[in-house]
């Protein structure tokens, strides 16, 4: 992936059972009709589902960072490359795990050429994560998460010291309280490499239109 919008559907019962197809290939028509580099992001059991119905990178939203085989439970990169996965969120604000995971998961997607994004807090948290080298580091303040009020403008600053935390090392991208066009735009401006968006599309009365919005933003 160069530059993509990541639709996360998280647990939203609003995209639960077939809804799940419908977000995707919303996705997909945007993505192919503006020719902007659309990832979706769905819950671990649609992950097979999704892969059968769209032809888009198809993003886990986490990934355990326990053995292929005996671990009940988990659900570990192997696996979810078999369904169709290309790669994976790590560390997201809502599921947060250890330094020593994210080094070992980001490694272990490298192995398998699987995309890497593994999500931030704070700049100095994108500091340190970048030693892995992910693809893609991604910056999420967690009060905006969920807000509708937009990183890119509420602070904009955290943009801009990701992105020189993490230096050449890994490319940054941002999310949080993303809800249209103008909010990406201003991402951009600021020199993130793509977005990471949820509730504003999810929540949209017309996934199509939402998802155009912000496509557009990214153009
Ligand atoms: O992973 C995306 C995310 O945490 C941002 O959520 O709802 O603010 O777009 P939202």
């Amino acid at each position: 992936m160069k530059r993509p919008l990541i639709i996360n559907f998280k647990n939203y019962d609003e995209v639960s059972g077939q809804r799940v197809v419908k977000l995707a290939k919303a996705a997909q028509a945007v993505a192919r009709k503006l020719k902007v580099e659309i990832a979706v992001a769905p819950t671990q059991p649609a992950l097979a589902l999704v892969a059968r119905n769209v032809k888009l990178p198809i993003i886990c939203q986490h990934v355990d960072d326990q053995k292929v085989g005996s671990s009940t439970g988990y659900f570990v990169p192997e696996i979810a490359k078999s369904y169709g996965a290309s790669g994976s969120l790590i560390n997201h604000s809502e599921h947060r795990i250890e330094m020593k995971q994210i080094a070992s998961l980001v490694e272990r997607l490298r192995g398998l050429h699987m995309t890497s994004i593994v999500c931030a807090r704070e700049p100095w948290e994108v500091m340190e994560i970048s030693a892995f080298q992910p693809d893609f580091i991604a910056i999420e303040p967690p009060e905006l998460i969920g807000s509708g009020r937009a990183v890119s403008k509420e602070n904009p600053a955290i943009i801009t010291k990701s992105i020189e935390a993490a230096g050449m090392r890994s490319k940054v991208i941002c999310g949080a309280g993303i809800t249209g066009r103008g909010d990406v735009l201003k991402a951009m401006e600021l020199g993130s490499r793509g977005i990471l968006v949820a509730s504003g599309i999810i929540k949209a009365s017309s996934w199509v239109g939402k998802i155009a919005d912000l496509a557009a933003g990214m153009k």
